[in-house]
């Protein structure tokens, strides 16, 4: 063994004393020790970034702005309700799974994609004309989960053993009886604890400098002990699922009649998350996704149909009713999958009575902070927030511009909230007045106040 080679061992082997301590064992009492999400942009916080690099508008100046002051692969001018659950949890910064680079799974990870559907891209859904469309569906994402699973159980097993050894005693590959020249002979490698003196082969243990192999051990960065069971597993999909139907043309009908195949297919990835350690579960009902300047933009209308918060009553109605199968199909959940706790949060009621709030701070909720200037929602749909870019409509190069307080509007770019606004929606869920059933494990456990 090179001397290099040795040392890369030893430092793996004093990892696995960290490591230990983390991923298995029982499920504890108290709060959560991470967070595992799913779904679309809300709880996307690189994945998008990281897989489909710099062609989206989103990987430029100004999302991030409020908060990390440059782009942080997500789709806000800060951080995402994701973000602040973690923080109101004591954890730290979820990474995205698929970023390759400064990934920290300390407190836990997402899979979730912007853009990303409960249908199946493999299966042949496509978005439609002028729309991204994730290829990471929640099926796709859940595949991912495994194999981050497998990954992260088999490093843990691989530091069991080499502390089972340390246990054992240090000397178990080189049994003492064996003469050194045998030993060169076979080539047997030493053991990885054993310093060799190349000069008369005494055995000798290695000086470990255990400052340095801490500083090591913070960059493997798993999940905490006991994650797969102990996590609070988040999902939030279906929004892009509705929208693609219509961008394709599809009737009011039509888009309905998908809901009970949809609701069945997130249903599987429910139970396949309930098998693989799952037992605490927030399912997201999708946003007022009506009120949306980009969607106002998108669907012409009339004043008449839209209700007195200027949002469109046809499409909002749509998205309640799947809210309502939703919500339906959650609480069967939790009948059928013995030991999962499955809660479903009505982020819809809390954006709607947002709008009615006048003590929440929102001077406008239903147009874009940031966009190009001119039209009624500040929604150019050629020109999204991001850097200039030409509009084929005028052949002119649009420059977005972002509004002087992105704190007073519930909508980013059109499309997705403000920080301020993914604030209000954790401060709201973190009542527990919008869950199905109580959630005490959440809003009684936790340490909550900390957004305040
Ligand atoms: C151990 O490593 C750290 C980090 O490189 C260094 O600052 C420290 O001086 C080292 N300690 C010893 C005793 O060599
Ligand atoms: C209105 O917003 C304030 C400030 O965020 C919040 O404390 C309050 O609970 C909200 N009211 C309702 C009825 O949701
Ligand atoms: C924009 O430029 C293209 C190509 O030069 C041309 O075909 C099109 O008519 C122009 N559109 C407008 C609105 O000027």
């Amino acid at each position: 063994m090179t001397r290099l080679k040795r040392f890369t061992t030893l430092v793996s082997f004093f990892l696995g004393l960290l490591v230990c301590q983390q991923v298995q064992g029982e499920a504890e009492e108290g709060c959560f020790s991470g967070i595992f999400a799913f779904g679309d942009g809300q709880f996307d916080t690189g994945t998008v970034s990281g897989t489909f690099p710099t062609i989206l508008a989103y990987d430029h100046p100004p999302y991030g702005q409020t908060y990390f002051k440059k782009p942080a692969g997500r789709y806000s001018d800060g951080r995402l309700m994701l973000d602040f659950l973690a923080e109101a949890l004591g954890l730290g910064f979820v990474s995205a799974a698929l970023q390759t680079v400064n990934s920290d799974y300390s407190s836990g990870a997402t899979w979730a994609s912007a853009f990303s559907t409960i249908q199946s891209v493999a299966a042949g859904h496509t978005a439609g004309p002028g729309l991204f469309l994730s290829p990471f569906g929640i099926g796709v994402q859940v595949m991912q989960f495994v194999e981050f699973q497998i990954s992260v159980n088999s490093e843990v097993n691989k530091q069991a053993k080499l502390m089972a050894k340390l246990k054992d005693g240090f000397t178990d590959d080189a049994p003492a009886e064996e003469t050194p020249k045998k030993k060169k002979k076979d080539k047997k490698p030493r053991h990885f604890l054993q310093e060799v003196d190349n000069d008369d082969e005494t055995v000798k243990p290695l000086a470990v400098n255990i400052t340095l192999l801490e500083l090591e051990a913070n960059t493997m960065r798993l999940p905490k002990k006991g994650s797969w069971s102990d996590a609070l597993y988040l999902i939030g999909t279906g929004a892009h699922d509705i929208i693609n139907g219509f961008n394709n043309g599809k009737s009011i009908k039509y888009v309905e009649d998908m809901f009970p195949r949809l609701v069945n297919t997130l249903g599987d990835s429910v139970t396949r998350l309930h098998h693989l350690g799952a037992r605490n579960m927030i399912v997201f009902g999708i946003e007022p996704q009506g009120c949306q300047p980009w969607l106002l933009t998108r669907i012409q209308h009339t004043a008449d149909d839209l209700d007195w918060k200027g949002c469109l009553v046809t499409y909002n109605n749509v998205v309640q009713n799947f809210n309502r199968m939703l919500r339906n199909e959650v609480a069967h959940w939790r009948m059928t999958h013995e030991g999962l706790n499955i809660y479903y949060f009505s982020q819809y009621d809390v954006k709607t009575g947002l709008l009615t709030n006048d003590t929440a701070g929102f001077k406008s909720t239903n147009t874009a902070c940031c966009g190009v200037a001119g039209s009624t929602y500040n929604v150019n749909l050629m020109v999204p927030c991001g850097p200039p870019a030409m509009d084929p409509a005028t052949n002119m190069t649009e420059t977005p511009t972002v509004c002087s307080n992105p704190n007073e509007y519930l909508y980013w770019d059109g499309m997705y909230t403000t920080e301020a606004g993914n604030k209000y929606v954790v401060q709201q869920m973190l009542t527990g007045k919008y869950f199905d059933i109580p959630f005490p494990r959440l809003t009684e456990k936790c340490v909550v106040n900390l957004l305040s």
